[in-house]
Protein backbone atom coordinates (compact mmCIF):
# COMPACT_ATOMS: atom_id res chain seq x y z
CA UNK A 1 0.00 0.00 0.00
CA UNK A 2 1.14 3.74 -0.57
CA UNK A 3 2.35 5.22 2.30
CA UNK A 4 2.69 8.82 2.85
CA UNK A 5 5.93 7.99 5.40
CA UNK A 6 9.40 8.14 3.73
CA UNK A 7 9.66 4.68 1.78
CA UNK A 8 13.01 3.96 -0.01
CA UNK A 9 11.17 0.87 -1.81
CA UNK A 10 9.07 3.26 -3.39
CA UNK A 11 11.58 6.34 -4.02
CA UNK A 12 14.00 3.40 -5.62
CA UNK A 13 11.72 1.43 -7.39
CA UNK A 14 9.10 3.98 -8.26
CA UNK A 15 10.51 7.59 -8.79
CA UNK A 16 13.97 6.85 -10.02
CA UNK A 17 13.79 4.88 -12.94
CA UNK A 18 11.17 6.91 -14.75
CA UNK A 19 13.64 10.25 -14.05
CA UNK A 20 15.64 8.66 -16.55
CA UNK A 21 12.92 9.06 -19.34
CA UNK A 22 13.61 12.97 -20.47
CA UNK A 23 10.57 12.85 -21.57
CA UNK A 24 9.10 12.21 -18.41
CA UNK A 25 11.67 13.93 -16.48
CA UNK A 26 10.63 17.50 -18.29
CA UNK A 27 6.66 16.65 -17.27
CA UNK A 28 7.45 16.17 -13.77
CA UNK A 29 9.68 19.61 -14.14
CA UNK A 30 6.75 21.58 -15.88
CA UNK A 31 4.31 21.01 -12.73
CA UNK A 32 7.16 22.27 -10.18
CA UNK A 33 7.83 25.01 -12.32
CA UNK A 34 4.39 26.01 -12.87
CA UNK A 35 4.27 26.07 -8.78
CA UNK A 36 6.69 29.14 -8.47
CA UNK A 37 4.94 32.32 -7.76
CA UNK A 38 1.90 30.78 -8.35
CA UNK A 39 -1.37 31.39 -5.64
CA UNK A 40 -1.67 28.75 -3.07
CA UNK A 41 -5.34 27.34 -4.45
CA UNK A 42 -3.66 26.41 -7.76
CA UNK A 43 -0.62 24.58 -5.51
CA UNK A 44 -3.05 22.29 -4.07
CA UNK A 45 -4.82 21.94 -7.43
CA UNK A 46 -0.67 21.43 -8.96
CA UNK A 47 -0.08 18.63 -6.36
CA UNK A 48 -3.16 16.96 -7.00
CA UNK A 49 -1.81 16.93 -10.77
CA UNK A 50 1.26 15.50 -9.25
CA UNK A 51 -0.41 12.83 -7.39
CA UNK A 52 -2.54 11.42 -10.44
CA UNK A 53 0.75 11.52 -12.63
CA UNK A 54 3.74 11.15 -11.30
CA UNK A 55 2.14 9.02 -8.59
CA UNK A 56 -0.77 7.30 -9.74
CA UNK A 57 -0.27 7.99 -13.73
CA UNK A 58 -1.31 5.53 -16.44
CA UNK A 59 -0.54 6.17 -19.92
CA UNK A 60 -1.18 4.43 -23.17
CA UNK A 61 2.21 2.78 -25.14
CA UNK A 62 1.49 1.57 -28.90
CA UNK A 63 -2.34 0.89 -27.68
CA UNK A 64 -1.88 -0.45 -24.43
CA UNK A 65 -2.44 0.94 -21.05
CA UNK A 66 0.65 1.06 -19.10
CA UNK A 67 0.90 1.92 -15.23
CA UNK A 68 4.27 4.62 -14.83
CA UNK A 69 3.26 6.39 -11.56
CA UNK A 70 5.47 5.22 -8.88
CA UNK A 71 2.53 4.20 -6.00
CA UNK A 72 1.66 1.91 -8.80
CA UNK A 73 5.50 0.82 -9.76
CA UNK A 74 5.74 0.49 -6.01
CA UNK A 75 2.61 -2.01 -5.07
CA UNK A 76 2.45 -5.17 -6.53
CA UNK A 77 -1.02 -5.03 -5.79
CA UNK A 78 -2.40 -2.11 -6.76
CA UNK A 79 0.09 -2.47 -9.83
CA UNK A 80 -2.04 -5.56 -10.78
CA UNK A 81 -5.56 -3.60 -9.69
CA UNK A 82 -5.14 -0.47 -11.47
CA UNK A 83 -4.86 -2.25 -15.58
CA UNK A 84 -7.87 -4.39 -14.55
CA UNK A 85 -11.42 -2.92 -15.30
CA UNK A 86 -12.73 -2.55 -11.34
CA UNK A 87 -11.46 1.28 -11.24
CA UNK A 88 -12.37 4.08 -13.70
CA UNK A 89 -10.38 5.10 -15.94
CA UNK A 90 -10.31 9.04 -17.54
CA UNK A 91 -8.19 10.68 -20.08
CA UNK A 92 -5.40 12.99 -18.49
CA UNK A 93 -6.58 16.85 -18.74
CA UNK A 94 -5.42 19.18 -15.82
CA UNK A 95 -8.28 21.01 -15.08
CA UNK A 96 -10.41 18.02 -14.66
CA UNK A 97 -7.97 16.05 -12.69
CA UNK A 98 -6.73 19.36 -10.34
CA UNK A 99 -9.48 19.66 -9.18
CA UNK A 100 -10.62 15.69 -8.44
CA UNK A 101 -10.23 13.80 -4.78
CA UNK A 102 -8.35 10.90 -3.87
CA UNK A 103 -8.05 8.67 -1.17
CA UNK A 104 -4.37 8.08 0.22
CA UNK A 105 -3.75 5.11 2.10
CA UNK A 106 -6.20 2.79 -0.13
CA UNK A 107 -6.47 1.57 -3.90
CA UNK A 108 -7.40 4.79 -5.95
CA UNK A 109 -10.75 4.33 -7.20
CA UNK A 110 -9.91 5.94 -10.66
CA UNK A 111 -7.00 6.98 -12.69
CA UNK A 112 -6.13 9.47 -15.19
CA UNK A 113 -4.62 7.98 -18.75
CA UNK A 114 -2.25 10.53 -20.64
CA UNK A 115 -1.92 9.31 -24.36
CA UNK A 116 1.86 10.10 -24.14
CA UNK A 117 3.98 11.83 -21.80
CA UNK A 118 4.56 14.71 -24.17
CA UNK A 119 0.97 14.90 -24.62
CA UNK A 120 0.62 15.06 -20.55
CA UNK A 121 3.67 17.56 -20.64
CA UNK A 122 1.89 19.91 -23.33
CA UNK A 123 -1.44 19.64 -21.30
CA UNK A 124 0.51 20.76 -18.28
CA UNK A 125 2.33 23.49 -19.71
CA UNK A 126 -0.89 25.26 -21.62
CA UNK A 127 -2.50 24.91 -18.06
CA UNK A 128 0.44 26.62 -16.24
CA UNK A 129 -0.02 29.13 -18.42
CA UNK A 130 -3.66 29.68 -16.93
CA UNK A 131 -2.25 30.57 -14.10
CA UNK A 132 -1.92 33.83 -12.74
CA UNK A 133 1.02 35.03 -11.20
CA UNK A 134 3.65 38.11 -11.80
CA UNK A 135 6.26 36.51 -13.21
CA UNK A 136 7.44 34.24 -15.87
CA UNK A 137 9.96 30.95 -14.87
CA UNK A 138 12.54 29.21 -17.03
CA UNK A 139 14.97 26.31 -15.74
CA UNK A 140 18.59 27.20 -16.92
CA UNK A 141 20.16 23.99 -17.99
CA UNK A 142 23.93 25.42 -17.98
CA UNK A 143 23.69 26.48 -13.89
CA UNK A 144 21.41 23.97 -13.34
CA UNK A 145 18.86 26.53 -11.84
CA UNK A 146 15.63 28.36 -11.60
CA UNK A 147 15.97 31.56 -13.02
CA UNK A 148 13.06 34.36 -12.59
CA UNK A 149 12.48 36.53 -15.77
CA UNK A 150 11.63 39.95 -14.14
CA UNK A 151 14.17 41.70 -15.98
CA UNK A 152 14.44 42.83 -19.24
CA UNK A 153 18.05 41.94 -19.89
CA UNK A 154 17.34 38.13 -19.07
CA UNK A 155 14.76 38.22 -21.86
CA UNK A 156 17.44 38.66 -23.88
CA UNK A 157 19.38 36.47 -22.55
CA UNK A 158 16.29 33.84 -23.42
CA UNK A 159 16.55 35.21 -26.98
CA UNK A 160 20.25 34.73 -27.57
CA UNK A 161 20.25 31.60 -26.24
CA UNK A 162 17.08 30.11 -28.49
CA UNK A 163 19.31 32.00 -31.41
CA UNK A 164 21.88 29.70 -30.59
CA UNK A 165 19.53 26.62 -30.48
CA UNK A 166 17.92 28.14 -34.21
CA UNK A 167 21.27 28.18 -35.54
CA UNK A 168 22.02 24.23 -34.44
CA UNK A 169 18.53 22.90 -35.73
CA UNK A 170 19.52 24.91 -39.08
CA UNK A 171 22.79 23.53 -39.62
CA UNK A 172 21.34 19.74 -38.51
CA UNK A 173 18.72 20.46 -41.14
CA UNK A 174 21.17 21.02 -44.15
CA UNK A 175 23.06 17.65 -42.83
CA UNK A 176 19.86 15.61 -42.44
CA UNK A 177 18.14 14.73 -46.04
FE1 LIG B 1 6.26 9.39 -4.48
Amino acid sequence: MYTPEPDVCHELLGHVPLFADPMFAQFSQEIGLASLGAPDSYIEKLATCYWFTVEFGLCRQDGEEKAYGAGLLSSFGELQYCLTDKPEKIPFDPVVTAETKYPITEFQPRYFVSESFEDAKEKMRSYAATIPRPFSVRYDPYTQSVVVLDKKEQLSDVLDNMQGDLNILRDALQKVS
